[in-house]
């Protein structure tokens, strides 16, 4: 089996900080856009914006990279955006942010069309492995350089049913 690396309780805790922590920074806020990239981001986006009480709008994007899947690569759009972003506050929701390319792509697309602001959440983070600077506002957790599954993170299309987060066995 694989090693559980964050148990489903440890997600649904720091899960429900994180919607604190953004309720309490956007509670004023009345054109919040929340942009997941799909289809990692679905799990963890789902039960981050139930617990949610300020009015938003929810929104999609499908990225994928010339490179392979791990190294960076030059982004593409697989799937745009259905709403305009000029003048919405931007949530962007990620599973994971690794070298950073992908990010940093999508949000200075986000800024050239016309946000208001732009924020990022991301549930993981492998600091160790950023090759471009991205500001994560709301970061669930750090982990170690290890290829993760479960919680929306797959391995060729498995594993994202899985309730918790799990280091690939090689
Ligand atoms: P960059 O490098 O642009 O890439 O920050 C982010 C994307 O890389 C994928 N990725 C992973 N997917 N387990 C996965 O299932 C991992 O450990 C992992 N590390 C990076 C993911 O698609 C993410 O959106
Ligand atoms: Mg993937």
């Amino acid at each position: 089996m694989h090693q559980t690396l964050i148990a489903r309780e440890d997600l649904e805790r720091r899960v429900t900080e994180l919607a604190a922590d953004i309720d309490r920074d956007y509670q004023d806020c009345e054109n919040l856009l929340c942009i997941g990239v799909l289809k990692g981001s679905v799990f963890f986006m789902v039960d981050l914006l139930k617990q949610l009480q300020v009015p938003l709008a929810v929104d999609f994007f499908q990225t994928a990279s010339y490179g392979s899947d791990t190294e960076p690569g030059e982004v593409r759009i697989r799937k745009d955006l259905d709403l305009a972003v000029r003048g919405k506050h931007v949530l962007l929701i990620e599973d994971i942010v690794d070298t950073g390319f992908t990010l940093r792509t999508i949000l200075d697309l986000l800024k050239f069309r016309g946000a208001a602001s732009v924020k990022l959440c991301a549930l993981l983070d492998k600091p160790s492995r950023r090759q471009i600077d991205v500001p994560i506002d709301y970061r669930g957790f750090a982990i170690e350089d290890k290829f993760v599954i479960g919680y929306g993170l797959d391995y060729d299309e498995r594993y994202r049913n899985l309730p918790y987060i799990a280091v690939l066995e090689e």
